[in-house]
């Protein structure tokens, strides 16, 4: 009930984090959202404020942003390369989620355990290899990385959208196979 970059939580008041943050640039959750947020009392016309705030949204600012570590900042200059406006977008999805990944490591108690479930995306032809980048932004944030781990999704249970008749060409098919859960534990 709330922006995961700015929790209502003090300080290290939290055992275990488990979660599935938004995938760089895959779904348009808004798109998927939007129905049940209004049946649960959203109003018609904050939609499109609200959509702003979500992570991951096209919309690119006007901010400036420091430096990333490598891996993210590595998949950025190849995307630049294909797509200017992708790379931009990304970016702003890295720095979202260095954010996100700050609150998590600010609400854990010491030696706790955050797991965060991410999808693999492609742009513009590129993996951008999500979970590698944001297993190493945070690592740099002061996370031990234990672990990033493949798991390969039961594509009739799993699937947004569902899968109808033997249509298998469209983008979604085509992308979301696996997904990968990195094992992040704030040290001691
Ligand atoms: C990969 S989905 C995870 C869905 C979740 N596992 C579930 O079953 O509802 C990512 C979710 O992050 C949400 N999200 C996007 N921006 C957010 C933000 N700033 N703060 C918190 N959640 C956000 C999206 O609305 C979406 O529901």
């Amino acid at each position: 009930m709330g922006d995961a970059r700015s929790m209502p939580l003090a300080d290290r008041v939290i055992d275990l984090i488990v979660t599935s943050p938004p995938y760089a640039n895959a779904i348009d959750y808004m798109r998927a959202h939007k129905f049940s947020l209004v049946w649960l009392g959203e109003s018609v016309a904050d939609l499109s404020k609200l959509r702003a705030e979500y992570i991951g949204s096209e919309r690119i600012g006007q901010a400036s942003y420091d430096s990333l570590p490598e891996k993210p900042q590595a998949v950025i200059c190849q995307l630049q390369e294909r797509d200017n406006k992708k790379a931009a977008i990304l970016r702003k999805y890295f720095f979202e989620m260095r954010s996100v990944l700050a609150e998590m490591y600010r609400v854990l108690r010491k030696d706790s355990a955050a797991i965060v479930v991410v999808g693999t995306s492609t742009m513009r032809g590129l993996d951008v290899q999500t979970h590698h980048c944001l297993a190493d932004i945070a690592g740099g944030l002061g996370f031990d990385v234990v672990g990033v781990v493949k798991r390969t999704l039961d594509r009739n249970k799993r699937m947004m959208p569902a899968r109808f008749g033997k249509k298998t060409d469209s983008m979604i098919e085509q992308r979301i196979h696996e997904e990968y859960v990195i094992g992040l534990m704030k040290p001691d």
